[in-house]
């Protein structure tokens, strides 16, 4: 599926981001795994990840993270028509983890779902919610990454265990033409179908329960071929990034600064080299948050206009790519 857009759309107004108390560095799976932190730096970049305590839920970092969004907006809760989850880890099959969120924050007027898209969750999520400004079906969206994914880990395995983190970002966004020249400019997604068996959980769903039945497996752990994706996320960062652009007509330097999907800095570099784009440009938090799947550009996004490292008026492009395989890019004028 491919969106093209020129019209600038909906404007962002605020983020937040909510994550868990508990640090968990490399050294904790050292001290359990035939691992090291020097293995899980040099080949990944990670540091340390947060995972959350049992008993918490998707819902509660969601709900915290779109809360501070809202605080910092000045938007009313009654103003908000839109809430969007990207997750893949709900509180429950049904209903969505976006009605507890409505629930949580008292959001009379807005109608949600959840929305599972992999680690490019966010951008599918803000596609469609994107959409549905431009058509006036809401005033106001909340649109928010939220993942326990320690909850679907194997900690036995070391070639997955090691990598994600949890945590939620949210982005509240505005009508079209609210704010001038802002807004999104642009959005190309991808899915690639032959890659369905690349990365996946099986849990929650019926091949889990057949899986189950048969007693064959642990279809509630997350399976992954990690080369490949590695292999696949380059491709499809890059992918994005360059239709986004083209289509755009700007080079890759008019763009203020890349916001991509955090799940290995080697990925990063690949893309910065790619196209010849300096690094110190490209927002890297993987390294205190690990890969939070479809919080990830939401947490960084938030990071990024939090810090000041992008300002009103700038150009940052919204990238990345996982489970699918899904991939897209997103040009937003701040
Ligand atoms: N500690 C020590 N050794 C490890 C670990 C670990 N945590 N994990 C794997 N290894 C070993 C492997 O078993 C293998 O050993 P072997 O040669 O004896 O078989 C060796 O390291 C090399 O394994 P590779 O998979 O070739 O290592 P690579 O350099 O490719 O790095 C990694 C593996 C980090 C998983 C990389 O492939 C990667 O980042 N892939 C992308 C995966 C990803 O980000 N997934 C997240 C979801 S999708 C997304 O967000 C885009």
């Amino acid at each position: 599926m491919a969106v093209t857009v020129s019209q600038p759309g909906a404007c962002l107004v605020a983020t937040g981001m909510a994550i868990p108390k508990r640090v968990v560095p490399n050294s904790w799976f050292a001290q359990r795994l035939d691992t090291s932190d020097e293995w899980i730096r040099t080949r990944t970049g990670i540091r340390e990840r947060r995972f959350a305590e049992p008993g918490e839920q998707t819902s509660d970092y969601a709900s915290r993270a779109a809360l501070e969004a809202l605080a910092r907006s000045g938007v009313a809760p009654g103003e908000v028509g839109l809430v969007v989850v990207a997750t893949t880890v709900p509180d429950m099959r049904l209903p969505a983890t976006a009605n507890f969120v409505i629930r949580r924050l008292g959001l009379e007027k807005a109608y949600g779902y959840d929305l599972s898209g992999g680690c490019s969750g966010f951008l599918f999520a803000l596609a469609g919610a994107d959409a549905q400004l431009r058509a006036g079906m809401a005033r106001h969206a909340l649109v928010i990454g939220a993942e326990i994914y320690s909850s679907i880990l194997d900690f036995t395995d070391r070639n997955t265990c090691v990598l994600f983190g949890d945590g939620a970002g949210a982005a509240l966004f505005g009508p079209p033409g609210s704010r001038g020249n802002a807004g999104i400019l642009h959005t190309r997604l991808f899915s690639r179908g032959e890659h369905t068996g690349t990365l996946g959980c099986r849990g929650g769903g019926t091949a889990g329960r057949s899986e189950l039945a048969s007693a064959s497996g642990h279809p509630d752990r997350i399976f992954m071929d990690g080369p490949l994706v590695f292999r696949l996320a380059v491709e499809g960062c890059c992918n994005g990034i360059r239709t986004v652009l083209d289509a755009e007509g700007l080079a890759p330097l008019d763009v203020a600064r890349i916001i991509p999907h955090q799940a290995n800095y080697r990925i990063i570099e690949k893309i910065a080299r790619t196209f010849d784009y300096p690094m110190e440009r490209i927002e890297i938090n993987l390294d205190r948050h690990g890969n939070t799947a479809a919080a990830s550009v939401p947490i960084a996004l938030n990071e990024v206009v939090t810090s000041g490292r992008a300002k009103p008026g700038d150009l940052v492009l919204l990238v990345a790519a996982g489970a699918g395989f899904n991939s897209g890019a997103i040009l937003l004028r701040l």
